[in-house]
């Protein structure tokens, strides 16, 4: 093929061709954890980095190799590396980026396991952690040094939806060296590719909209050919083992293929919910890019094609009223993860960000009262309507 294809082309076809694998349609599933050698000279040269070839699957396997190189494509990177869990990928990454006396800059709102590991597990082995409000660049002009090795964020930010520019904040931190990692497990790279906009390394939970199902736990991260040999012979080989399973790769494979189509509905019913909600007379605030009340609009505007379908809200009697909604719901299912087609609530508070202590969460921007909706693909009035039931007052009774 001459001309460059389309995103949803390339989640489907990219680096598979089924007549050189049997005229099998679906690339098959490697389950094999080590590779016969040809002769133990060319093992030996594999070893060495002289021969290419699969060696034993802590390293490579041909079932992760064909999604890594599927993420890398969608993303816009040279490179992919498929780990464990999102929490592989980050930590693979870290371990393999920093060493002790450096320092790591990270936005202020982390999804709860990142922040315990950074704060309680990085911080451990010498390395200086430094949040940043980065929804100002200037706060991050202000804390970059010659330390700082890694600027680290994720956008839209879980669980309170703060976005960070991401050229704006690239630019700073590649003025003083340091590499940007972004967490695009929010977006996905339907909605954004960070790289386009100067990120050096971008990383997913593919637990969530990759995997798009709910049945897998696994990680993803991509950059240049060489950072991601290096992670992977670091970070992943040797620091974390947090290698993924071939039957996962084949889950996530899956996924991707209608990632766009599930993003769009995503998308579109997400902005139902948010005007619904912002409507709402029991609803005190809601937090989504796609609203114009949004406080940062016009970010998502410049590296979002659509809003996402995350949505943080505070209900006006605060924490009791949030909880009653919960358990006043009959359809959504109150769990946490996200990008699910069930359509799942929780809250942060006493869940995903109960690693942070009250006073941090205050410090934060993490309000007690906030609840996150991760808004699935049933249809969208079954959605409403089950909000509506569970919300402690009527919306449409209301004065
Ligand atoms: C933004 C974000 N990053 C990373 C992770 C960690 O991913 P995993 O649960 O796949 O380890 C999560 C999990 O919820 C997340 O929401």
């Amino acid at each position: 093929m001459t001309r460059s294809t389309g995103f949803a082309t390339r989640a489907i076809h990219h680096a598979y061709n089924p007549l050189e694998n049997g005229g099998a349609l679906t690339p098959p599933l490697h389950l094999t954890s080590t590779f016969s050698f040809e002769t133990a000279e060319a093992g030996g040269e594999m070893f060495a980095g002289e021969r290419e070839g699969h060696i034993y699957s802590r390293i490579s396997n041909p079932t992760c190799d064909l999604l890594e190189r599927r993420i890398a494509t969608l993303e816009g990177a040279e490179a992919g590396l498929a780990l464990s869990s999102g929490m592989g990928a980050i930590t693979a990454v870290l371990w393999t980026l920093l060493s002790p006396g450096d320092e790591v800059i990270v936005d202020k709102t982390l999804y709860g396991c990142t922040f315990a590991f950074m704060r309680h597990g990085l911080a451990k082995w010498g390395v200086t952690i430094t949040h940043v409000d980065m929804t100002d660049p200037e706060n991050l002009r202000a804390a970059v040094s010659d330390k700082t090795r890694v600027v680290y964020f994720e956008t839209p930010a879980n669980p309170n939806m703060r976005l960070v520019d991401i050229a704006a904040n690239a630019e700073i931190a590649h003025s003083v060296g340091a590499q940007v990692v972004v967490d695009n497990t929010y977006a996905s790279p339907y909605l954004t590719r960070p790289i386009e906009h100067g990120a050096d390394i971008v990383l997913h939970s593919a637990t969530k909209y990759l995997g798009g199902h709910g049945d897998v736990v696994a990680g993803l991260v991509v950059g240049t050919a060489e950072q991601i040999a290096e992670i992977r012979l670091v970070g992943m080989k040797d620091m974390t083992g947090a290698v993924m399973a071939p039957f996962n790769a084949m889950l996530i494979l899956r996924g991707l293929k209608t990632l766009n189509l599930r993003m769009d509905r995503h998308c579109a019913s997400a902005r139902v919910v948010a005007d619904f909600l912002e409507a709402h007379p029991a609803v005190e605030t809601v937090s989504f890019p796609g609203l114009e009340s949004f406080a940062q609009h016009d970010v998502a505007l410049r590296q979002m094609s659509q809003s996402g379908a995350m949505i943080a809200f505070e209900v006006k009697s605060g924490l009791t009223g949030g909880i009653a909604l919960m358990n006043g719901l009959s359809m959504i299912q109150r769990a946490v993860s996200l990008g699910d087609a069930e359509t799942l609530i929780q809250h942060p508070a006493s869940m995903t960000h109960s690693t942070y202590t009250p006073e941090e969460r205050a410090e934060h921007g993490i309000s007690d009262g906030l609840i996150r909706l991760s808004v699935g693909l049933e249809d969208v009035e079954d959605i409403l309507a089950d909000m509506e039931q569970a919300l402690p007052y009527p919306a449409r009774n209301a004065a």
